[in-house]
């Protein structure tokens, strides 16, 4: 995905993949991109309009519905966003379902969540979508991002999370889903876009474990 558009072949295997996003994002991160997900939603509440881009599968988003926010799911890839309407149905839960390309949306939210979607970008794509994202903000209101860590630690622990984020990226650009690209450090984009940054929790890969995944929480100034 290297640009504004994602391009056909990842957009085919983004969708030839939905089946087993979960259970492969689930082995390969030992059930931690599931928990960095999820604890984003201590930042939304009931009647939050909120907006989730490149949901993918959609588990948060659903959590999101049942605490009683307004929740808008847009995903490229409609077979992603199939599994989130059986996800809903099976809930008995409703949300507003969009098959789109997120740089053809534009209205204003209370909270845009963007959960391992700006890593698909290169440095120039990302810092477009970032500022599209940032821009579909309401004044005061907040961007949640979880996603991969630049690393943190000790030395070891640091080489540790340098190797398990290669080996993910590299498979990633094998299957034509991303192009080569940097581990990003989110905090200083968002704050270079005026953002603030209200939290950043970490998750290790086990306990006491190296860190390779991170929720932020950044607030848009009034
Ligand atoms: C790596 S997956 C992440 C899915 C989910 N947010 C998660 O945390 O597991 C990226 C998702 O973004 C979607 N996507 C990619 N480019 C997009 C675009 N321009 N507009 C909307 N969705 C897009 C893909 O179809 C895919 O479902």
């Amino acid at each position: 995905m290297a640009d504004r558009q994602t391009d056909a072949k990842a957009l085919r295997t983004f969708d030839r993949m939905a089946k087993v996003y979960d259970g492969l994002t689930a082995f390969w991160s030992n059930g931690r991109v599931s928990r960095c997900k999820l604890a984003q939603l201590e930042h939304i509440g009931p009647g939050d309009k909120v907006l989730y881009v490149g949901v993918g599968t959609g588990e948060e988003a659903v959590e999101a519905v049942r605490k009683g926010a307004d929740v808008t799911c847009l995903d490229l890839a409609s077979e992603m966003i199939e599994i989130v309407r059986s996800r809903l149905a099976k809930n008995a839960l409703e949300a507003r379902l969009i098959h789109g390309d997120m740089f053809d949306h534009h209205e204003s939210y209370d909270v845009v969540c963007a959960n391992f979607f700006l890593d698909c970008f290169d440095p120039d794509g990302m810092r477009r979508a970032a500022e599209h994202l940032i821009g579909l903000v309401r004044p005061g209101g907040r961007f949640l991002v979880s996603d991969v860590t630049t690393p943190q630690g000790s030395l070891p622990a640091r080489w540790f999370t340098a190797a398990h984020h290669s080996v993910a990226f590299a498979v990633s650009r094998l299957q034509g889903l991303t192009p080569w690209y940097p581990v990003y450090d989110y905090p200083s984009v968002f704050e270079a876009s005026g953002l603030e940054i209200v939290e950043r929790e970490f998750f290790a890969l086990w306990n006491g474990g190296p860190v390779v995944y991170q929720a932020l929480a950044a607030r848009k100034p009034l």
